[in-house]
């Protein structure tokens, strides 16, 4: 795992917006313990609604406990962030891995400013993710996902349309089966670049 330092590692950049001159770029990044006020900023910045489906709850704003899991203090996760050009937090994206029956499954949280969402930028953060993860073993995700939540279900259904789907009281709980397809760019590969 790379989070949970003091020490924040680039990992590329994503391009978002409709395409051609409207294009920005986003920094990725995995997170410091230094943070932790751009993300209380990106936490309380978020619709009501957004803050629902990521959270499954109103977290703002955030508890220190929340906070620390953001910024990877507690280094169990693989946690990447984007930035914009003044180095806001625009997007945050995490995946708790478990050791369960002897294989690795990961559980995938994703978020992204409500003024970004809809240009790419999430699918982006999630094809990052899910190459990580593969790269280090995970062979299942888990992703929780509200009923009325119809963009990230229709994200995760386009891309595993096979994956097995669990209904609880209150979510829907997927599991895509990932390997080294996702690895080698089986899903839409973001543009990244060396830095
Ligand atoms: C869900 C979320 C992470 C997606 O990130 P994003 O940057 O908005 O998504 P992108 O622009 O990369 O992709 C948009 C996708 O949604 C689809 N979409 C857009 N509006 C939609 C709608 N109203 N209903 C269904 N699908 C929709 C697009 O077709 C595209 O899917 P595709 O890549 O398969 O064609 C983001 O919207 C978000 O943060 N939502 C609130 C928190 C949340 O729901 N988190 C997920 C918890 S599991």
């Amino acid at each position: 795992m790379t989070s949970g330092s003091t020490k924040r590692t680039p990992v590329g950049t994503l391009a978002a917006g409709p395409g051609g001159a409207s294009m920005t770029r986003a920094l990725v990044r995995t997170p410091s313990l230094e943070d932790a006020d751009r993300l209380r900023e990106f936490v309380c910045r978020l619709s009501p609604q957004s803050r629902y489906f990521r959270f499954f709850a109103s977290v703002a704003p955030p508890s220190t406990s929340l906070l620390r899991t953001l910024s990877g203090a507690n280094g169990t996760a693989d946690i990447l962030l984007a930035t914009d050009s003044c180095g806001a937090v625009i997007g945050h994206a995490m995946a708790a891995d478990a050791r369960v029956a002897g294989r690795l499954e990961s559980n995938i949280g994703l978020v992204i400013a409500d003024d970004w969402q809809g240009r790419g930028l999430g699918t982006g953060l999630l094809s990052l993710l899910v190459s990580r993860a593969a790269a280090r073993g995970v062979s299942t995700l888990v992703l929780d996902v509200l009923p009325a939540n119809d963009r990230m279900r229709g994200i995760i259904t386009r891309r595993w349309p096979d994956a097995p789907v669990e209904r609880t009281r209150d979510a829907i709980i997927i599991r895509p089966s990932i390997g080294p397809a996702a690895f080698r760019g089986g899903l839409r590969a973001p543009e990244r670049s060396a830095a």
